[in-house]
C-alpha cells in the first residue's frame, strides 16, 4: 500500500529532528561548559527572529575510513542557509564543533562553497561562523578538496559581495585560511586561529607556546592584524556584524545604504580648535577629529589595536556611508610603517570594491625610516598605498590637516593620484620633507663655512617655513582646491560627497586586474 502524505511528511520530520541534535546532547553540553554557544543558538542570536531558512540539512559525508562509516551526522557539522539581518538578506554558514570538531570534510566543504556561490548569485553578503579543527584528518585528500572548494568560492566572491568571518572557537589550518580570504574577521576572546599548532611549533622551533599565545584574540587583533575586530563575547561579535553591515551595500553593483540623520550637515566643529595644536610637532588624537566630522560621532573603527599610527573605519556624513583613512599623530607622529601601509591599502581597496567614498585626513611626517623597515620591504608595502589610492575610482576627498611630507603626501590621497577634492586646513604644511631636515641638507656646506651656523640655520628655517610650511603655495599651484576653516570641515566634506555622488569612472576594458605589489 502507498504511504499517505501524512506518513511521508512525518518521515521528513523524523529526519529533521535527528539533524538538529548536532554531535549529541553530551557534546552540546561540553560546548556550553566551555562558555561557548552552540551553533543553533548562535544563528538565533545573530539573525532576525524566524528568518533562518536551512538548506542541505540532510547531507552526509561518504567516508568510511577510521570509523567514519559509523560516525555520520546529518548536515556533516555545518549549518548553512540564508536569513535576514536588520531586514536585509544574507547567506550564512556556521560550523558545529560538536560534530567531529567542526572539521572540514568533502561534504562539509562543498556545503560551505555552495552557500558562498548562492550568495554571489543572490548578490547578498555571506557570513561564516568558524569553530573548527580544520581539514578532517580521516577523509584525507577529500577533506583537502573540501577546503580548496571553500577557498575557491571565497576568492570568487571577493569584491563581488561582502564576506564576514566570525571566529568563535579553535580555527586550525583551513578554518583560518578561509577567513583570511574574506573581507573582515571578527575574533571572540577565548577563540584562536593558527596554521600549525603548538606541538608542531615546539617540534620545529623548540619554543613552547599556548594556543592563546600562538593565535588568540589579542595576538590577531594587535600583533598579526589577521583580525579586524576583537569582541569580548559572542553576542558582542554579532552586534559588530550588524553595525558593519549597516555601512555596506549588499554587492558591488549597489550603493551603500543611505541613512538620514538629524545631525546638521553644517554643524561647526569649533571644539577642534582646542583639539588640534597649530604646532605640527605636538600630537593630538585624530579619532577626536574623526568623531567630530561624522554623524552623531559614530565611528566603527577597523583594526583598532593594530598598526595604530593609522586609523581606518566606517561612519556617515549627512547620511552617506564613508570610509575614513587618517594618520594618527598621537602614535609615532602618524608615521606610515609597513603595517600601517597594509592596513590603509587593504581598507582603501575594500571601500573601492563596494562603492564607499573615501575621506582621507592627513598628518604624517612620512614613511617610517629604519633598517628593519627597509629590510622588511617598506618599498613594496608602501607602494600598496600608492597603488590602492591610484586605482580607486570611488569619490576620494582629502583633508590635509597639518604635516604632509614627501611620499606620504603623494600616497595619502593626493591630487596627483586622482583624488577628486582636496582641502587643506590653514595649519597644513606640504613639502618634500620637514623643515629641519631640509635646511640641514640644502645648507650643509654654507653652515660648515659660516661663522655663525646656528643663526644661518634659524634664518633658512624661517625662509623654508614661509615657503612650504603652509597650504598657500600648494593652493596657488592648484594642488589644493580650498583652504578651509577647521570648523567647516564637516560641511565641506558633505558638499563634496553630494557633488560626487554621481561620479562615473571608466575602467580599462582589456585588464583582468591590477598587479598590486604584495
Ligand atoms: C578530525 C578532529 C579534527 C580534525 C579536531 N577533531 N580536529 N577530527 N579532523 N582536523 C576532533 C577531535 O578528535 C575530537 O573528537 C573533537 O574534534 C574535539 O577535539 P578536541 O581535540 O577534543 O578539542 P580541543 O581540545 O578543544 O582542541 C581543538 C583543536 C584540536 C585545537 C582544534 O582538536 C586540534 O589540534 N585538532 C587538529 C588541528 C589540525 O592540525 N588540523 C588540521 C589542519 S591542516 P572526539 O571524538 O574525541 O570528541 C588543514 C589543511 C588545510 O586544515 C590547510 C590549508 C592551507
Amino acid at each position: 500500500m502507498m504511504s499517505s502524505h501524512d506518513d511521508l511528511i512525518r518521515k521528513v520530520r523524523e529526519y529533521r529532528e535527528l539533524s538538529i541534535t548536532g554531535g549529541g546532547k553530551d557534546k552540546i553540553e561540553q560546548q556550553r561548559q566551555k562558555g561557548k554557544l552552540w551553533v543553533r543558538d548562535r544563528l538565533t542570536k545573530l539573525l532576525d527572529p524566524d528568518s533562518f531558512v536551512e538548506y542541505q540539512w540532510m547531507r552526509l559525508h561518504r567516508s568510511t575510513y577510521f570509523g567514519l562509516d559509523k560516525q555520520k551526522y546529518f548536515g556533516d557539522g555545518v549549518v548553512v542557509g540564508y536569513g535576514k539581518i536588520d531586514g536585509r538578506t544574507v547567506f550564512i554558514y556556521a560550523q558545529d564543533f560538536t560534530v567531529l570538531g567542526g572539521s572540514i570534510g568533502e561534504a562539509h566543504g562543498e556545503k560551505i562553497a555552495k552557500t558562498i556561490e548562492q550568495a554571489i548569485q543572490a548578490g547578498v553578503p555571506v557570513i561564516g561562523l568558524y569553530d573548527s579543527g580544520g581539514a578532517r584528518i580521516q577523509e584525507g585528500v577529500s577533506a583537502l578538496h573540501g577546503c580548496g572548494r571553500i577557498f575557491y568560492a571565497n576568492v570568487k566572491a571577493s569584491g563581488v559581495i561582502p564576506q564576514i568571518a566570525i571566529i568563535l572557537g579553535p580555527c586550525a589550518g583551513a578554518a583560518a585560511y578561509s577567513p583570511a580570504l574574506m573581507d573582515f574577521v571578527i575574533i571572540v576572546k577565548g577563540a584562536y586561529m593558527f596554521i600549525t599548532g603548538p606541538e608542531v611549533v615546539k617540534a620545529a622551533t623548540g619554543v613552547s607556546v599556548t594556543f592563546d599565545q600562538l593565535g588568540g584574540a589579542d595576538v590577531h587583533g594587535s600583533t598579526s592584524g589577521v583580525a579586524h575586530f576583537v569582541s569580548e563575547t559572542e553576542e558582542e561579535a554579532f552586534i559588530i556584524v550588524r553595525k558593519l553591515l549597516s555601512y555596506l551595500p549588499s554587492n558591488s553593483t549597489e550603493d551603500p545604504p543611505y541613512i538620514p540623520t538629524d545631525d546638521p550637515v553644517d554643524r561647526k566643529l569649533e571644539e577642534l580648535y582646542e583639539v588640534v595644536p597649530t604646532d605640527p610637532m605636538k600630537p593630538f588624537d585624530v579619532k577626536q577629529v574623526v568623531k567630530s566630522i561624522l554623524d552623531d560621532g559614530d565611528f566603527l573603527e577597523v583594526h583598532a589595536n593594530w598598526a595604530k599610527s593609522a586609523v581606518v573605519g566606517f561612519g556617515r556624513i549627512g547620511g552617506y556611508s564613508v570610509g575614513i583613512v587618517a594618520n594618527q599623530p598621537a602614535v609615532n607622529a602618524g608615521v606610515i610603517d609597513i603595517d600601517a601601509s597594509n592596513k590603509i591599502a587593504r581598507f582603501v581597496r575594500f571601500c573601492d570594491s563596494f562603492n564607499i567614498p573615501i575621506v582621507t585626513l592627513v598628518d604624517t611626517p612620512g614613511f617610517m625610516p629604519g633598517v628593519d623597515q627597509e629590510h622588511g620591504g617598506i618599498i613594496k608595502h608602501g607602494a600598496k598605498v600608492l597603488h590602492a589610492y591610484a586605482e580607486a575610482t570611488v569619490p576620494k576627498i582629502t583633508v590635509i590637516m597639518r604635516k604632509a611630507y614627501g611620499g606620504a603626501y603623494i600616497a595619502m590621497g593626493s591630487l596627483s593620484l586622482g583624488s577628486d577634492v582636496n582641502f587643506a586646513w590653514p595649519t597644513a604644511e606640504i613639502a618634500v620633507m620637514g623643515p629641519e631636515g631640509a635646511v640641514r641638507i640644502l645648507y650643509r656646506r654654507e653652515m660648515e663655512k659660516s661663522t655663525d651656523p646656528e643663526a644661518l640655520y634659524r634664518e633658512k628655517l624661517r625662509e623654508y617655513r614661509e615657503i612650504f610650511a603652509n597650504p598657500f603655495r600648494a593652493a596657488e599651484l592648484g594642488y589644493i582646491d580650498d583652504v578651509i576653516d577647521i570648523a567647516e570641515t564637516r560641511r565641506k566634506i558633505y558638499e563634496a560627497l553630494t557633488l560626487l555622488s554621481g561620479k562615473r569612472a571608466e575602467l580599462p576594458p582589456f585588464r583582468k586586474h591590477t598587479n598590486i605589489p604584495l
